[in-house]
């Protein structure tokens, strides 16, 4: 079959030839006319056989017939020999690298096409080498092969195109590399080359390389994992260099000196995000040709050098990430005068900048782009601001400005498309009346004020993408014009207001990706939701009625319902919600049992949810352990407490829910063991069966509980499952974090979104009875034990004294016998501990923490054979040491403290104080263990804004 499909495209081709040839052969002889315009018919298979081997699914090629391939789309001739000298197949989006890309393969048949100067394979996705033979087409003057996805090594054989001017590899991905770039140096024609993105990791003398290319113009070699920046350059040849990226890099040295501060001539200049520390140079000020300087995202500390003034020619200065530590005035001041009314784009952001602006007049009249946010700045801002009419874009969230701003600031801004000035003191006091002349399409304001009223001056803002109005003091009711204006917004966030209203039933028509509404008074039922719509929240509000038997929001990925007043079932419609992968409707009144997605689906199979977080607690839910679970294999937690559920825990949860790691179940009815399969789930790091009636022992797989042993890495991965992450720029929408109460040492606290560090093993009031197995001691990892309230027998195991990290340890109320094991002494961490009401005899251990802790009188009562120093209660043949100063520093207070609370004991009065203390003890502690959870968790997210921001910046 091969063989007859190449002899009709041999046919096929012979006969176009003819029909060629013969018009040729025509066109000459008639019009004497030696432009020739058709192709010539070796270039023409070439080019046949080219596209053979490409893939081109849109079909962007479809003009590549006819036999005249000059006039194809892309291809050129020269019109004096006829030859194909332009080939220009970039592709249409470079942004978006799957919309209309030719892949497949490249055809050696290329080199038929021996006079080609310029190829541009540029923005499509062809994921091949480079090719060698490149480096044969010797006219070749133009090569761009960026952003197409190409991988590997860079052939050296392009070192052969000496007439090259034009070179960009620019990949996008970052998997192509150069181990040895010498070839590099025979471009001698070489006027833009960019290799942004290749590897050059391996190369140490990179810059003597380009300095053999004196004719070079544009040089971008940002993301290259250079580590070389030599001091200086003795004899450059790059005095023609106008461009220079850097950026990027690893040079991780000092500031100055640099080689390439010595190139006077550069009017671009980006070395953002290489590791230079130090003070910004003073270098700059000889560099008078600049244009655009970026050196954002290093370590440059103090204030820009007075020689700035020299850069009449600057339009954009980018500074952002570093550390200038000054005043805001005295910058202004050190920005060249001569060029105010040439620059464009000021970003200073994260700078630490202090102080209030300049209350005169700066009159950068072009000033399109102004970003001072993140820094410290005080004081109101000032009415020039609103002289800069060009002013685009105007960014100065998270500062400490504060006064009021009012149409005088804002009447002439009409071309302001973007404005955020969230989490700052500002009032924003403007006339109801007030039209403005902007058209925003960003706009934050979060933590500032604007209410009471709702501002009026939100209905003419028609083209909003994203908005964030939440946390400014709206106490009002929404108006109806709110949903119309709206309409088309991406992302809404009103959260935190007093806003009244209800959702409009015709909320599925709206645009939104993304609304916020929650901690507001919004009543009503929740209608359909908008069609592209994929994190909503709206808890804490007083919404009513049933769950929508449509939700519309056939991609929503995260339901934030919790604390509303929503009645009814839970319609099976949430099961059809595929994407679904935060679900909370906590707090609710719904009723009933939930409903079993696989009884009325025929694809029982296929049905797989992609729900990770599911809490239904605090509603009057019944029925079995929910059966649909077993089709949701990605669940991390899962939260069912404060229902009414019954029955037996499924035996299938350790097959089915292999990914789980946060169990609540309390405060139900189930009843039956503790299936051993639960043991098989041993991410499980959370386990709380407390307040049921579950009986017999535990099982001792126990320690198949990883997740309760190590503490596992996985937090970045259940940081996704509780929903964190989608902000908008500025606008943090669905800020979701887990938040319940756990009864834990003693006393019931509210958790917001720390419950990824807690490792908690609670099977309280139970009727759990047997020993304790000894095998506990090797959940390491626990933080909570509780115990309480079962019928557990026989010792405390011995082992006990391996959980380091247990802070709070409950074994109260059980039947437990002999004597406390001393390794309890080695549990430093202990903050709180209950082994009342056992049948415990013996010395009570002391020593470490056990010393420290509140009540020891408390903490023992109702073991009447417990005996020792902690007591005051002498064991048979304990000496008497009248110096002994029992459970604290020994102040006389302690005893006095103790003294009381013996006397207290067996009131009611003991066990309120000891919540008081506790409070006490425990806020401070859980403060310092939030800042450092909070300071780890900056990190992370400052390295991801200062990837994500350098590669935005990257080409713009
Ligand atoms: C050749 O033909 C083109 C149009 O086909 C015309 O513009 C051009 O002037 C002609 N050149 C000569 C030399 O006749
Ligand atoms: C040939 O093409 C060049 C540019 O490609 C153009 O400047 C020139 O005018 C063209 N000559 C004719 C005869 O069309
Ligand atoms: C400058 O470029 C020329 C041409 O490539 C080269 O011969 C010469 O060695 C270069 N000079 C330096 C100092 O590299
Ligand atoms: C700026 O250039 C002048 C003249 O070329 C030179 O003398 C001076 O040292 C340079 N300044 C800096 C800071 O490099």
């Amino acid at each position: 079959m091969g063989t007859i499909q190449l002899s009709c495209i041999q046919i096929a081709i012979g006969l176009l030839f003819l029909t060629q040839a013969k018009s040729t052969k025509e066109e000459t002889s008639a019009h004497r006319n030696y432009t020739i315009t058709s192709c010539i018919s070796d270039e023409r298979s070439a080019l046949v056989t080219f596209r053979a081997g490409l893939s081109d699914t849109a079909n962007r090629l479809s003009s590549w017939k006819g036999g005249d391939c000059c006039q194809w789309k892309g291809v050129h001739c020269s019109n004096i020999t006829g030859r194909v000298i332009r080939l220009d197949l970039h592709g249409p989006d470079c942004h978006n690298s799957i919309v209309q890309v030719l892949g497949g393969n490249i055809s050696s048949s290329l080199l038929g096409l021996q006079h080609l100067q310029y190829l541009d394979l540029s923005c499509n996705r062809f994921e091949l080498q480079i090719l060698e033979f490149l480096g044969s087409l010797y006219n070749l003057k133009y090569i761009d092969l960026s952003n197409s996805y190409f991988v590997g090594r860079v052939p050296p054989q392009l070192g052969n195109l000496s007439n090259l001017r034009y070179f960009s590899l620019d990949s996008t991905l970052g998997d192509t590399y150069s181990r040895d770039i010498t070839w590099l140096s025979r471009l001698t024609s070489l006027q833009h080359l960019d290799m942004t993105f290749v590897n050059l990791s391996t190369i140490a003398h990179w810059l003597p390389v380009v300095n053999m290319l004196p004719f070079l113009k544009i040089l971008r070699l940002g993301y290259c994992d250079l580590t070389s920046s030599p001091d200086s350059l003795q004899f450059s040849n790059l005095t023609s260099l106008e461009i220079l990226d850097l950026l990027a890099n690893d040079f991780l040295k000092r500031s100055t000196p640099n080689w390439f501060w010595g190139l006077t001539r550069l009017k671009y200049l980006d070395i953002s995000a290489s590791g230079l520390h130090g003070p910004f140079p003073d270098e700059i000020g000889n560099m008078t040709s600049m244009v655009r300087l970026d050196l954002s995202s290093n370590d440059l500390v103090g204030m820009v050098p007075t020689s700035m003034k020299n850069l009449c020619n600057l339009e954009e200065l980018f500074l952002f990430e570093n550390n200038i530590n000054g005043c805001i005035a005295e910058f202004f001041q050190r920005l060249p005068s001569c060029s105010w009314n040439k620059l464009q784009t000021l970003d200073l952001a994260f700078t630490n900048l202090t102080g209030s602006l300049p209350t005169t007049s700066v009159p950068l009249s072009n000033l399109t782009i102004l970003d001072l946010s993140c820094n410290k700045l005080t004081g109101p801002l000032p009415l020039w601001i609103g002289e800069l009419t060009k002013l685009k874009s105007l960014y100065l969230g998270s500062n400490n400005l504060d006064g009021v701003i009012h149409e005088g600031h804002l009447s002439r801004l009409d071309m302001l498309d973007v404005l955020t000035l969230s989490d700052n003191s500002i009032a924003i006091v403007v006339s109801p009346a007030w039209v403005p002349a902007f058209n925003l399409k960003t706009l934050e304001l979060r933590s500032c004020q604007l209410g009471p009223k709702f501002p009026m001056w939100l209905r003419w803002q028609r083209q909003l993408y994203s908005l964030d109005i939440s946390n400014t003091s709206i106490s009002d009711t929404l108006p109806d014009w709110f949903w119309v204006s709206t309409s088309s917004v991406l992302y809404i966030n009103i959260r935190d207001n007093k806003i009244r209203g209800v959702l409009p039933s015709t909320m599925e028509f709206m645009r939104g990706i993304a609304m916020d509404f929650s901690s507001n008074q919004l009543t009503g039922p929740i209608p359909k939701l908008p069609t592209n719509l994929s994190n909503l929240d709206i808890s804490r509000n007083n919404l009513v009625g049933p769950l929508p038997l449509d939700f519309g929001a056939s991609g929503l990925q995260t339901l934030v319902l919790f604390d509303n007043c929503i009645s009814g079932n839970i319609p099976s419609s949430l099961f059809k919600l595929q994407s679904l992968s935060l679900l909370d409707i906590s707090g609710n009144n719904l009723t009933g049992s939930v409903p079993d997605c696989l009884d009325n689906e025929s694809t029982i199979n296929t049905t797989s949810l992609s729900i990770r977080n599911l809490s239904l607690r605090n509603n009057h839910l019944s029925g079995e352990f929910p059966s649909f679970l077993q089709s949701c294999n990605l669940l991390i937690f899962l939260d069912l407490s404060n229902n009414h559920f019954f029955g037996t825990l499924p035996t299938w949860i350790g097959q089915k829910l292999t990914s789980l790691a946060f169990l609540r179940l309390r405060s139900n009815m189930f009843y039956g063991h503790i299936p051993v399969e639960l043991m098989k789930i041993s991410n499980l790091q959370y386990l709380d069966l407390a307040y049921n009636n579950i009986t017999g022992i535990i099982p001792t797989p126990i320690v198949n509980f990883k997740g309760m042993i190590l503490m596992g890495d996985n937090d970045a991965g259940y940081e996704e499952a509780f929903g964190h992450g989608l902000a908008i720029g500025d606008n943090e929408l669905v800020d979701y974090s887990e938040n319940f109460t756990v009864l834990t040492k003693g006393q019931e606290r509210l958790y917001t979104g720390e419950i990824i560090f807690m490792v908690n093993l609670d099977l309280s009031s139970n009727n759990l009875v047997g020993d304790i197995p000894e095998e506990i001691g090797s959940l390491v990892a626990l933080k909570s034990l509780n115990l309480s309230w079962n019928a557990f027998s026989g010792k405390i195991p011995e082992k006990i004294g391996a959980l380091v990290q247990v802070e709070s340890l409950d074994l109260s109320h059980n039947k437990l016998s002999g004597r406390i094991p001393t390794s309890l002494s080695a549990l430093t961490s202990l903050s709180r501990l209950n082994m009342s009401y056992n049948n415990l005899t013996g010395e009570v251990p002391s020593g470490n923490q056990l010393q420290t802790l509140e009540d020891p009188a408390y903490i023992y009562v109702g073991n009447p054979g417990l005996c020792g120093p902690l007591l005051l209660q002498k064991c048979p043949g304990q000496v008497e040491d009248p110096t002994y100063i029992p459970a604290t520093q020994g102040d006389n207070e302690g005893v006095t403290d103790v003294t009381s609370f013996l006397l207290a004991m067996g009131s009611g009065l003991v066990a309120g104080l000891w919540v008081v203390f506790c409070i006490f003890l425990f806020k401070k502690k859980w403060r310092v263990s939030w800042l450092s959870l909070c300071d780890s968790m900056y990190d992370r997210i400052s390295v991801l804004v200062a990837v994500t921001w350098a590669s935005l910046t990257r080409k713009s």
